[in-house]
């Protein structure tokens, strides 16, 4: 670390003392402190004790406009009184009656009447348990193994997946993924017709296409509709299923989410996050011939196997009232069209620093989220009316840490909470307060940056 850097590293320290004690206790009982990789932080995290709508408090009493809204989940903002008070009047009820109930059926009911595709829905406890449960679908309906995914998208944890989030790789699977699986994940350039038609011409045995549909982490890396549609277009002629990951995209960008605003059906979606209200929970649903192969009375009158799924904490009820709630609020609303906007927005003011402070950066994204480029080769942009499918992917995604850190901090500094690469998510608790207040703390830290030589301005 720079000096300049070593001196933001303590002034962030000064502000959050009670959060540096935790931070040394975390080290001695969890693997670098942390039980989320994004959570982790040099030189140490900030301990979140209450949030309410778009804001949060730390242990140390720091205030923070939050723009990670738990990793997503938060399309209503933290603790949303209707939500909390469904949860309440459900923890007084029981939190696990081991049996079917009544706020299932309602979740589901919300989910399929919401999501274009769905014609039955089967609850999961994460986003990551449903797409291990859409690829065993997608393989047990077509009888094919392998899986086509797009480099950088990201599905979750689970051992099938993770080959095309860790890159290119040399072969070398990702560290305790079997070989035998990494092989069974073909991994291609998102956006790339040509590699996308090699690899069916190679193996016409695809189980399944799966492709986060906003592009990687909400567009970080942005995939364009027509993609979409060329991908519906080349599963049916090949027989294989497409699995829109709509985890993130669900109930953000539309309340149907990607496949509603781009007409595009997929055959299985996934799900998670908004979904369950801020509580943990993911659904995988589809269509009703391939959800069926979880039916026992489908698959016994079918003479098929049917794919068993137990699952403690499936369709949890607390989850299930939450995420029900949730659904009620925005479906059939225009809070997810409204956040869209402000995200909107918030892009156009953040660029608007930038152009500002004569910084060749650009804050881009789509819909309610926002990422920052920080044009690692030095390209002459224009912030104010960057273009980010004019840039290539791989540059888009380019992780420069020695800036990226120092930021975070500054603008921890000054009271705002994004994720490590500088990017996050509004709520329909973001006002234009909010926005503004982050746009001239955005300011502030570049400025601080400035000053301190980690970042030249042009
Ligand atoms: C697109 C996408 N799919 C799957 C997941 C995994 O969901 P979870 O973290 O609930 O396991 C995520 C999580 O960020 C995601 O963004």
């Amino acid at each position: 670390m720079t000096e300049n850097a070593n001196s933001l590293s303590e002034a962030f320290s000064a502000r959050t003392p009670i959060s540096q004690q935790m931070a040394e206790r975390a080290v001695k009982v969890l693997p670098s402190g942390v039980t989320h990789d994004l959570r982790y932080q040099e030189p140490h995290p900030i301990y979140i004790e209450k949030a309410l709508g778009p804001r949060k408090w730390d242990v140390d009493g720091n205030e923070y406009i939050d723009y990670i809204g738990g990793h997503g989940a938060l399309l209503l903002g933290h603790s949303h009184p209707e939500i909390v008070s469904a949860i309440e009047a459900q923890a007084k009820l029981g939190t696990h009656p081991g049996a079917a109930h009544q706020a299932e059926v309602e979740w589901a009911e919300k989910i399929c009447a919401l999501v274009p595709s769905a014609e039955r829905v089967r609850f999961t406890s994460s986003g990551t348990e449903a797409t291990l449960m859409a690829l065993r679908l997608a393989r047990a309906f077509t009888g094919r193994t392998k899986i086509l995914q797009f480099t950088g998208h990201f599905h979750g944890w689970q051992d099938h997946v993770v080959s095309g989030y860790e890159g290119p790789s040399d072969n070398i699977p990702p560290l305790g993924i079997l070989p035998a699986i990494a092989a069974e994940n073909i991994v291609v350039e998102p956006g790339n017709r040509d590699q996308v038609a090699a690899a069916f011409a190679q193996n016409p045995d695809f189980a399944a296409i799966i492709v986060e549909p906003t592009g990687a982490h909400f567009g970080a890396t942005p995939m364009a509709i027509d993609f979409l549609t060329f991908l519906r277009d080349i599963t049916r002629e090949n027989k294989c299923l497409l699995i829109f990951d709509e985890v993130v995209t669900g109930f953000r960008v539309a309340p149907g989410g990607m496949q509603e605003l781009a007409d595009v059906m997929p055959d299985v979606t996934t799900l998670g996050k908004i979904m369950a209200g801020g509580l943990p929970g993911g659904a995988v649903a589809g269509r009703l011939d391939i959800m069926n192969l979880l039916d026992f009375q489908a698959t016994r009158e079918a003479g098929q196997r049917k794919i068993a799924h137990p699952g403690t904490f499936n369709a949890n009820p607390m989850s299930a009232v939450a995420g029900s709630k949730a659904l009620e609020i925005l479906g059939g609303s225009d809070i997810c069209a409204k956040v869209n906007e402000k995200g909107e927005q918030f892009r156009q003011q953040l660029n608007q620093v930038l152009a500002d402070l004569k910084l060749k950066w650009a804050v881009y994204g789509t819909y309610s989220g926002f990422h920052l480029f920080t044009n690692s080769q030095n390209r002459n942009i224009d912030s104010v009316n960057f273009d980010s499918a004019e840039i290539p992917g791989q540059e888009l995604a380019a992780n420069d840490t020695t800036v990226l850190s120092p930021l975070r901090l500054a603008m921890l500094i000054n009271g705002i909470d994004t994720s490590p690469r500088f990017s996050g998510f509004l709520s329909a608790a973001h006002g234009n307060a909010e926005i503004d207040q982050s746009t001239e703390a955005f300011r502030r830290a570049l400025e601080l940056l400035i000053k301190a030589g980690i970042v030249e301005a042009s």
